[in-house]
């Protein structure tokens, strides 16, 4: 705690997430919303161009809070994501979908050279300006990259796109309160001020000193004891589907901070009760060296009771008149319960319901709880060195120009 706050630890010059929700000015939220605002009006459909941290963070807060049915078509938008992969049939069925629709790019790159997203904004970008010409493109497209550097940049202050900037002393994975996330979630139509107001409050929470009183800390330490213990794998468990990619975005803060120098937990996730039916049985009964972390909300935002019926040939009238978040819950104790008695230390994280000001500070949280933990581990938490490894093959083996040697070596590798 000591090291994050005084930055003395490994990569300090990647500590500006720590006091973002503080510091963001009612200037620059509305600058975001003004923008988002802009898009909307011009767009039906807003395709986030991004990868790792520069997607899972909004991706994350659009898919907890967006109709899981109509993402936010309610509010004439909807929000997809591409430059995530590099599926040729993916972006075939893109450009298929966009051909008829309103459509805007946002393009999020902190260097301004990742491949994937890079291919996305050349197919879109050409579809678009076929679709409604240059000048009207260059109003419907939107980067955020970092200040001067890199490829994006340069082509953004060319065709002249607004632009917002990465801070530098904030990484990908801890971006999603910059308008990495911001911007992204503003134009989905969701309440970014009351996002970055959760944040803030679990700022103020986690900024004590005191381990009993500081939940980020007690998170880390007990996840780094755990792991200390021989659980190597931290499970983190939803029952609200909505937060399918809310793990994602924490397996890749987790991931990408701790999984260095032969070190680190294992972070996964499962959403329950869909993988009780498919990880279930692994899990009460498999190798013993996970645990883990539920992710709880307490009250659903929409009621619905289990009908009866008259023939009952379910059996389940005993449930009839019953919330569906009822049976919901008493799974969720039934698998804490069940779990504690296989052998899986079992943490949990509550939220009263799922809102913004709730992902805000699960956000924080989360976010706070990793760079401790990290550095209990004593890794680099704001490095990815090992992220390097596979694009410098894929460059040798695409003959990028300047990866000459590293080719032919892959050539006589591969011949063997
Ligand atoms: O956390 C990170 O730094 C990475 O996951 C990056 O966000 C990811 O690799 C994308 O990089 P960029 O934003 O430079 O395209």
């Amino acid at each position: 705690m000591k090291s994050l706050k005084e930055g003395t630890g490994k990569g300090s010059d990647f500590l500006g997430w720590l006091n973002l929700p503080v510091e963001i000015t009612s200037e620059q939220l509305a600058d975001i919303e003004k923008t988002a605002a802009e898009l909307r009006a011009r767009t039906q459909v807003m395709v986030v161009i991004g990868i790792g941290g520069s997607y899972l963070g909004a991706r994350a807060v659009i898919e907890a809070l967006a109709d899981s049915f109509h993402n936010y078509e309610n509010t004439g938008m909807k929000v997809i994501f591409a430059g995530h992969n590099i599926g040729e049939d993916y972006y075939h069925e893109l450009i298929h979908y966009l051909q008829n629709k309103e459509f805007g790019i946002c393009v999020i790159s902190k260097s301004g050279t990742t491949t994937e997203p890079a291919i996305a904004f050349r197919l879109l970008k050409e579809l678009l300006e076929a679709k409604v010409g240059k000048e009207e493109a260059g109003k419907r497209i939107v980067a955020i990259t970092d200040a001067s550097k890199g490829a994006l940049r340069t082509l953004a202050d060319q065709e002249g796109y607004k632009t917002f900037v990465i801070p530098d002393n904030v990484g990908g994975r801890f971006s999603v309160l910059t308008p990495v996330g911001l911007l992204p979630i503003a134009v989905a139509g969701i309440d970014i001020e009351q996002l970055v107001a959760g944040a803030k409050k679990m700022e103020e929470v986690c900024a004590t000193e005191s381990l009993a009183e500081n939940p980020a800390a007690l998170y880390a330490a007990t996840r780094n004891e755990l792991y200390r213990s021989g659980k190597k794998i931290e499970i983190l468990v939803n029952f609200q589907p909505k937060l399918h990619y809310f793990m994602e975005w924490w397996k890749q803060l987790y991931g990408e901070s701790e999984g260095k120098d032969g070190k680190g937990i294992y972070p996964s996730s499962v959403d329950f009760s869909t993988d009780l039916h498919s990880m279930g049985q692994w899990i009460q009964q498999g190798e013993r060296t996970i645990f883990e972390t539920v992710v709880s909300v307490e009250t659903p935002n929409h009621e619905l009771h289990v009908p009866s019926d008259e023939e009952n040939l379910d059996g389940l009238n005993f449930l009839a008149g019953k919330r569906v978040d009822e049976v919901n819950k008493m799974a969720e104790l039934g698998t804490q319960l069940a779990h504690v008695d296989g052998g899986v230390p079992n943490m949990r994280v509550s939220v009263p319901v799922l809102n913004e000001y709730y992902l805000g500070q699960l956000i924080y949280f989360f976010e706070k709880a990793c760079g401790i933990s990290g550095y209990l581990l004593e890794v680099n938490p704001f490095n990815q060195p090992g992220v390097e490894a596979y694009k410098k093959n894929m460059y040798a083996l695409l003959n990028k120009p300047g990866y000459e040697k590293e080719s032919e070596a892959i050539q006589a590798r591969l011949k063997k």
